[in-house]
Formats: C-alpha cells, sequence, structure tokens
C-alpha cells in the first residue's frame, strides 16, 4: 500500500557518492508509527479526519512541486538522482543577488510546464501575491526555478527572476508522474539546488507553487530558529518532531548547521533510494547527526501557513494557504480559484466594515479537492500538457 516503502534493493546510486557508515541515519522505520503516535494524542473528530487524510499522505503526497497521475506503483528503475549536478553557481548567483531582500533573504518556488501555462498554478501564484495584504512587494525577491523548457519561457514572459534547473540535459515538460525516476530526479534536484543558496549565503523561503499568500510571512517566524517548516498538520507543539512536516513551505536561515543538514539530506537520497524528498526528511529528522548539528528546528502553526489539511481558519491570521490533501492539478487550480475568491471577498467586507471585532472570514474551499484522491483519474490529457489527475 505505500508506495515509498517498496524500496527496490537493486537500485543503489552512485557507490562513489555513497555516503560514510557513521552518518549512515537509522534504518528505513515503517511511517505509520509516527502517524500512529500522533493519533493516540489526539481527539476523537481529529483522528477520523486525519486518519481519512493521512491514507492521502502517505500514498499521495502533498509537498511536491509537480503535478503527478497518482501512478506511483510503476516500479522504481535507477537510485542514481545524484546524476551529474549541473547547477550553474555563476548564473544562479548573479539571480540570487538581483533577487534577494538587503538582509540575504530570496522568497523561492518551481514550475514545469504544466503549471506555468495561463490559467494554471504560476498565474495563481501571482495573482494571490498581489491581493494579499502587502504581499506584493515580494514579488520582486520571487525566484522562480523552472524544470523545462516551456516554464522557462512562460515565467520570462511574466516574471524578472527565473532560474533554469537543467537536469542531464534532460527536459521535464509536465511528464513527471508521482514516485517515477524522473519525478525523484526533479526533487533531489531541488534539495540540491536550495543546498547550493544556502551555500552561497542566502537565506530563503521555499513556497511551493500551490501555496497562495496573503499576508507577510516573517511577521511569523522567529529569529532563533535555523529551519521553520509547515506542516499538514500542526500538533500544538512547534518543536515536536513528531509533527506531520510539509517541507513544499520552509524557512532557512543560510549558516553552517542548515548547509549541513542539507548536504546530509541530500545524501540521504543514496541512504533511501527510491523515496521522495519529504519521507527522506521524516526519517534523518530525529538522527543523531542533526540532533548533533544543534539546529533549532520549528514546526508553524497552521493557524497562520494553512492548507486544505488542516486549514488556517481564521483570514484575519492567515498568512498562507497551501492546496495539500489535493490530487490533481485541475482540482487544485479549480480549488485555489475560489480560495483568492473567498479572500477577495474577505477583504472586501473588511474595507466596508466600521470595525473588524470579530469578523473572521471563511473559506468556502475544499471542494473538488475534497476527496481527490479516492476518486479514479480523469483519462490523461495531450501530451506536452501534462498529466492532470
Ligand atoms: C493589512 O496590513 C496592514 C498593515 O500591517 C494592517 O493595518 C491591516 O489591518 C491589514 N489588513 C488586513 C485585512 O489584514
Ligand atoms: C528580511 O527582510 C524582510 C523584508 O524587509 C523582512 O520582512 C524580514 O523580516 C527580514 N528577515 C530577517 C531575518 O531579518
Ligand atoms: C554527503 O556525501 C558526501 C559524498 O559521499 C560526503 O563527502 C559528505 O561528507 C556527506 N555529507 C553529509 C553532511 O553527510
Ligand atoms: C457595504 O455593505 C453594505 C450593506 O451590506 C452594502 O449595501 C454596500 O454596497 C457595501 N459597500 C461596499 C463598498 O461593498
Amino acid at each position: 500500500m505505500e508506495p515509498e516503502s517498496r524500496i527496490n534493493k537493486d537500485a543503489v546510486g552512485d557507490p562513489n557518492e555513497k555516503i560514510q557508515p557513521s552518518s549512515l541515519p537509522p534504518p528505513p522505520e515503517f511511517n505509520l508509527d509516527h502517524y500512529q503516535q500522533m493519533l493516540k494524542q489526539t481527539p476523537k473528530m481529529v483522528i477520523i479526519f486525519a486518519a481519512i487524510a493521512l491514507s492521502c499522505l502517505v500514498i499521495y503526497h502533498s509537498s511536491i512541486t509537480l503535478p503527478f497521475s497518482g501512478d506511483y506503483m510503476r516500479p522504481y528503475i535507477s537510485g542514481n538522482h545524484h546524476a551529474n549536478s549541473n547547477i550553474n553557481v555563476g548564473q544562479l548567483s548573479r539571480i540570487l543577488k538581483s533577487a534577494a531582500m538587503d538582509n540575504n533573504t530570496v522568497i523561492i518556488t518551481s514550475l514545469n510546464d504544466a503549471w506555468a501555462e495561463p490559467q494554471s498554478m504560476f498565474d495563481l501564484l501571482l495573482e494571490s501575491f498581489r491581493i494579499g495584504n502587502q504581499t506584493q512587494r515580494f514579488l520582486k525577491h520571487l525566484v522562480v526555478v523552472t524544470v523545462d523548457q516551456k516554464a522557462y519561457a512562460r515565467c520570462m514572459k511574466l516574471h524578472p527572476h527565473c532560474y533554469h534547473l537543467l537536469t542531464d540535459g534532460m527536459d521535464f515538460s509536465g511528464e513527471a508522474d508521482f514516485m517515477t525516476p524522473d519525478y525523484l530526479k526533479i526533487v533531489w534536484r531541488k534539495i540540491d539546488l536550495l543546498s547550493k543558496v544556502l551555500e552561497l549565503g542566502y537565506s530563503f523561503v521555499f513556497t511551493d507553487a500551490d501555496i497562495m499568500w496573503f499576508r507577510d510571512p516573517f511577521s511569523q517566524f522567529d529569529k532563533d530558529d535555523d529551519i521553520q517548516i509547515s506542516c499538514d498538520f500542526f500538533n500544538g507543539n512547534p518543536f515536536d518532531l513528531r509533527n506531520l512536516p510539509n517541507t513544499g513551505f520552509s524557512y532557512v536561515k543560510s549558516n553552517e548547521k542548515t548547509i549541513q543538514l542539507y548536504k546530509f539530506w541530500y545524501n540521504s537520497s543514496m541512504t533511501y533510494p527510491g523515496i521522495h524528498d519529504q519521507d527522506a526528511f521524516n526519517r534523518i529528522k530525529s538522527n543523531p547527526f542533526i540532533r548533533n548539528l544543534g539546529l533549532r528546528i520549528r514546526f508553524i502553526d497552521t493557524t497562520y501557513f494553512g492548507g486544505f489539511c488542516q486549514p488556517s481558519r481564521d483570514l484575519n491570521k492567515v498568512c498562507t494557504m497551501h492546496a495539500n490533501c489535493c490530487v490533481g492539478l485541475e482540482n487544485k487550480v479549480h480549488d485555489i480559484g475560489i480560495m483568492l475568491d473567498d479572500w477577495r471577498k474577505y477583504i472586501k467586507s473588511v474595507a466596508n466594515q466600521t470595525t473588524t471585532d470579530g469578523y473572521r472570514g471563511s473559506w468556502t474551499i475544499p471542494q473538488l479537492c475534497r476527496g481527490s484522491f479516492r476518486r479514479p483519474r480523469s483519462p490523461k490529457k495531450k501530451a506536452g500538457q501534462g498529466r492532470k489527475s
């Protein structure tokens, strides 16, 4: 049932890149331990909701930046997603420099063709920055990482900072199914890239393109933490490693500790061939290597950084909303459209009230996303348009 646990023993990486035995994370535990622990501590209503949602989380994970089709049973073929790191550091530094805030912080997202097409995710993302409360000013600090030529071309049309991430000269125009070798290559290339960004001295907010921005997130970040990560489900304790993180949104300060974390995380793709970045993170987060770094990890509250799994209920507080717990680009785009309408209505009614006391607004989402992981897939779209499950 759980694709990530179906590790192909034959899939080994480049032997030259094997990590030191001393730094090997513990053997992969079955992920459900973690979920069961959380369920024990959670009120009944939440358990029911969580149990349904978790089955989707495990299978169709939501941290991903690319459309996926749920075609997760495809065999995992090659363990070598470390294949030739060919990040163009010169070009990357130039883009980071021109996009960074005074304090060397950038905002990073990533896109492929299907998500970059007109009326799709990229347009919605840009729109949210424009209609969010004082979020438009962050657009000039947003670096868009594209994984195929078409997405790069569209990005260049609309946005000043686009970085084209090449992977072995391959082009991923929307054809990277969840958990296939191509998909894994892309997610691990992303971790590699973020590691480079930290090494170049830039702190970043990484935000999946299906996360809408409504308010300044920096006001909610803690100055003392090295890494702050959003959650699919937040259990109330920001330092509890048993929270269910969603690495699709994170704020990471550039320092020696976080650089080591990202290297270790990237290396873990060799330790656990065939799993994606977020599951790897879940497996390494309590590793002694990480503990010894003395890194401060904070899980951020869904009250401010919500999603379809656990929405931020109070529109007076929401900073970002993630279309997580949702399968299918069309479903996401549809529901995010409604989410932006809800926000516009909220802004209007706030503006039209003498006092905002007690007015919290309300979301009418998720709609198509609700239960989207249990519906059969619609037929594939024409080639080049990307799989829209
Ligand atoms: C928008 O931000 C400004 C400045 O922080 C604040 O005064 C105002 O109340 C905010 N509006 C809403 C709707 O949150
Ligand atoms: C960096 O600058 C931005 C924009 O001025 C600000 O919102 C943010 O809080 C700053 N971050 C830190 C860590 O000082
Ligand atoms: C990652 O792997 C490389 C190559 O094997 C190794 O040199 C490095 O020490 C590892 N880094 C961490 C933090 O595990
Ligand atoms: C404000 O609310 C009143 C009463 O609900 C409505 O008649 C009016 O059109 C609203 N004004 C705006 C600008 O939305």
